[in-house]
């Protein structure tokens, strides 16, 4: 910075300058001194400095220079020292204007290299999660059943035996109860009765009845339980979606019609049904549906000869349970037997899911294994 080396703290008399040339040899040396001053400054701290090294108003350059050599010049300088003391000032204002330009602009274009989006890179792939296959086959015949008329309708997990049991012609001691043994609840011993959890999705058929008056066509999702050991084809939670209608004039043509139309819808239009009579307590007749076997078309040859291994080379494939709605049931829901009749059915979902998508083992829809999942976006 100048101050001593330019004579500053001199005046002009002092300094021995006497004509207007010495004058302006002394302000061009001044121009140079804050030229090179000026070079340095890069960013905004060092242009401070200078700005308050020249323009400060105590002790700055030009401040000292009015002081010293302005004010105490000779008349006959004073004009020559008052014009180039006017043109200095221009200059370092200027240079100050444009230096602080220059500063902002780099500091922008540095900001900008360090922040920049390189919008070539990839992006961040965030994995959207999907229904579980059991949902997308819930869903699946849901969506068939309500295109014809039906609606869907939940109902509890923890029943009392009535509902699971008796309502549904299975008194106490019937040996199917044998079959669907389960979980009951511990309750204290002045409870006022037991509690279980459900072991089909029947008991829904109770509940609808007793709330509503013929025609009823529901289906009932949900979850059930048995004492069953876990293996490929066993697990003490699984899933069915029971099925009833009932009306004035249900015939048994309406009941195998809609379940012929389901399993086409479900498992393409080439598949075959067929039922087989069955035994439940709250259905009469009871059958057992089979479909064509999906795997080998119905042939019971597999794809690479031999057997089927899938239909054991019978071409078909049992698939759940229905029948007629026992009268007696009625009975139990103040519904006239004379007057209405209708159809159930209780189908096994994760069942039918292994049999659509090939799979062998139920177990694999509980373990939650992404590999698994992914395969069913
Ligand atoms: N509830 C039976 C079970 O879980 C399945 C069943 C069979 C339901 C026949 C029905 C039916 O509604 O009519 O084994």
């Amino acid at each position: 910075m100048p101050s001593r080396e330019n004579g500053l703290d001199k005046t002009l008399a002092e300094l021995g300058v006497t004509t207007a040339e010495q004058v302006g040899s002394r302000f061009r040396e001044l121009q140079q001194q804050f030229d090179l001053d000026a070079a340095k400054a890069h960013d905004e701290i060092s242009w401070k400095a200078l700005r308050d090294a020249w323009l400060g108003r105590k002790s700055g350059v030009l401040t000292l220079v009015t002081d010293h050599w302005l004010k105490p010049a000779a008349p006959e300088l004073k004009r020559a020292v008052g014009a180039s003391l006017n043109e200095l000032r221009k200059h370092v204002d200027m240079q100050m204007e444009a230096r602080r330009a220059a500063i902002e602009a780099s500091a922008e274009s540095a900001a900008a290299a360090t922040e920049r989006v390189d919008l070539s890179l990839p992006g961040v792939i965030r994995p959207i999660g999907t229904r579980h296959l059991l949902r997308q086959v819930f869903q699946e015949i849901e969506d068939i059943f309500v295109s014809i008329g039906f609606s869907v309708v939940e109902g509890p997990e923890i029943e009392t035996p009535y509902y699971n049991f008796e309502a549904l012609n299975i008194p106490e001691h019937h040996p199917v109860r044998d079959d669907m043994d389960t979980f009951y609840l511990d309750v204290p011993d002045d409870a006022p009765g037991k509690f279980l959890l459900r072991t089909h999705t029947s008991p829904v058929q109770i509940h609808t009845m007793e709330k509503r008056e013929p025609p009823v066509r529901v289906i009932v999702p949900g979850k059930v339980y048995r004492r069953d050991n876990p293996d490929a084809t066993h697990s003490f939670m699984f899933h069915q979606i029971e099925g009833l209608a009932v009306d004035s004039d249900i015939t048994f043509c309406d009941f195998t019609g809609t379940i012929d139309y389901f399993v086409k819808q479900f498992f393409g239009e080439g598949v075959k049904t067929r039922f087989r009579p069955s035994y439940f307590p709250f259905t009469e007749p009871s059958v057992e549906f089979d479909a064509s076997c999906v795997f080998c078309g119905g042939s019971g040859t597999a794809k690479m000869g031999g057997t089927c291994g899938k239909c054991k080379g019978s071409g078909w494939i049992e698939l759940f349970g229905a029948g007629m709605v026992d009268p007696a049931v009625y009975g139990f829901v103040n519904y006239d037997p004379q007057r209405v009749s209708g159809f159930a059915f209780g189908i096994g979902i994760d069942r039918l899911a292994m049999l659509k998508y090939g799979i062998d083992d139920i177990q694999v829809f509980f373990q939650n294994d992404v590999r698994f999942l992914r395969q069913f976006p």
